[in-house]
């Protein structure tokens, strides 16, 4: 009796990934899974010792890819799949230089990292680092309540009712236009499909007017115009048809209200967020960051929220974490919020990231096509 024996592929596994991944992948008979064993990022020399000969690596953001792993993998290896949507990690040229593919995870967490990006948002505007902290210290004010105590930036955008009492006889002052106008310019500093998703969400508080950098060498001649994309974007939200606009970098700096950077990290976005965009932006405004902290100059930012020069920021990454001391001079900072960078981190979300990781690198040691993979 002929015994056909499958080619087993060795997969690396750089965390458990959770029940349903985990299944999935162990439910493979050609796959042979190495697990890093610990719930910490993996070591590098468990890595290097354990990659030799692997088809696949599952790793994150903690896992830097560059020639030494890959040199060490060999030539066996034909994917590395990251559980994130993000890539600074991954050295793109020492992939391509060997053929690996690249499998992410786009998508699945777009919702996610809207929602934390308005939460970061309103945070921000609403003094909220600050105010939190006086309760936890039992600092609560004795005249709990004054006029303007606390009080910060209006994110939501529209038309307050008029201060004057309307004259009698005429309808409400709801829509009076003598009413304080808190229409809010929203930036966005990259136009992907999370910003977009930021937008949406925007469009409920009332915003109206958003202006965007994609890529910040754009032409002259494509600035200042809505394109046929922004247009339809509009019309999907019910907006004016100009409400979307594509606009310099200086320009976007100095007219956003908030302005959310949310572009890809990597060389060419280094400090993108520079001492000097950030003195071209409004004193009440806000700057949000949910993509990577390398965008983002942290000590010009410090200064400038130190000086006053910008009314405040909300930050769920930050340049150089993890190692994120309480010395850190964002850390600070009275109206500088940081999050550990949880923007996908609901329980749905992260299934579906991990099982999405699982699906890439088992498709991609066998060869056949990803449901993510980038094009490198
Ligand atoms: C990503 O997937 O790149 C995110 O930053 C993780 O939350």
């Amino acid at each position: 009796k002929l015994l056909r024996r499958t080619k087993m592929r060795k997969v690396i596994v750089c965390r458990d990934l959770g029940t349903d991944a985990m299944g999935i992948l162990r439910a493979c008979e050609d796959i042979e899974l190495v697990v890093w064993p610990e719930n910490r990022p993996c070591d590098r020399t468990w890595l290097l010792d354990n990659v030799t000969g692997a088809e696949g690596v599952a790793l994150m953001l903690s896992e830097k890819v560059d020639d030494e792993l890959l040199d060490k993998a060999g030539p066996s290896l034909k994917v590395i799949s990251t559980m994130s949507v993000g890539y600074e990690h991954v050295s793109l040229p020492a992939l391509m230089k060997r053929g690996v593919r690249l499998g992410y995870t786009p998508d699945v967490l777009t919702d996610a990292v809207a929602d934390v990006a308005v939460l970061l948002a309103l945070m921000a505007t609403r003094n909220v680092k600050a105010t939190t902290s006086i309760v936890e210290n039992g600092q609560w004010p004795e005249s709990t309540w004054a006029p303007f105590s606390f009080c910060g930036p209006q994110l939501s955008s529209g038309l307050l009712p008029s201060l004057a009492f309307p004259a009698p006889g005429t309808p409400g002052t709801s829509s009076n236009p003598s009413g304080e106008s808190t229409e809010r310019t929203v930036g966005f500093l990259g136009f992907g499909r999370i910003a977009q998703a930021t937008l949406a969400r925007l469009v409920a508080f009332g915003a109206r007017k958003f202006i965007y950098t994609g890529n910040p060498n754009a032409s002259a001649s494509s600035l200042q115009s809505s394109s046929a994309a922004d247009i339809e974007l509009a019309t999907k939200h019910n907006l004016p048809q100009n409400a979307i606009t594509r606009v310099s970098i200086e320009s976007l700096a100095e007219n956003s209200d908030v302005l959310f950077v949310l572009a890809p990290g990597g060389p060419s976005t280094y400090h993108i967020i520079s001492h000097e965009l950030l003195a071209r932006m409004k004193p009440t405004a806000v700057l949000v960051n949910a993509s990577r902290g390398s965008l983002v100059d942290s000590d010009a930012l410090a200064q400038a929220l130190g000086e006053g020069r910008l009314w405040g920021a909300g930050l769920d990454v930050v340049e150089g974490e993890p190692k994120v001391s309480s010395d850190h001079p964002l850390v600070k900072e009275p109206r500088c919020v940081i999050l550990p960078h949880i923007g996908s981190a609901t329980f749905e979300t992260r299934r579906a990231m991990a099982t999405l990781t699982a699906r890439n690198v088992i498709a991609g040691v066998r060869g056949e096509p990803m449901p993510a993979e980038l094009d490198l």
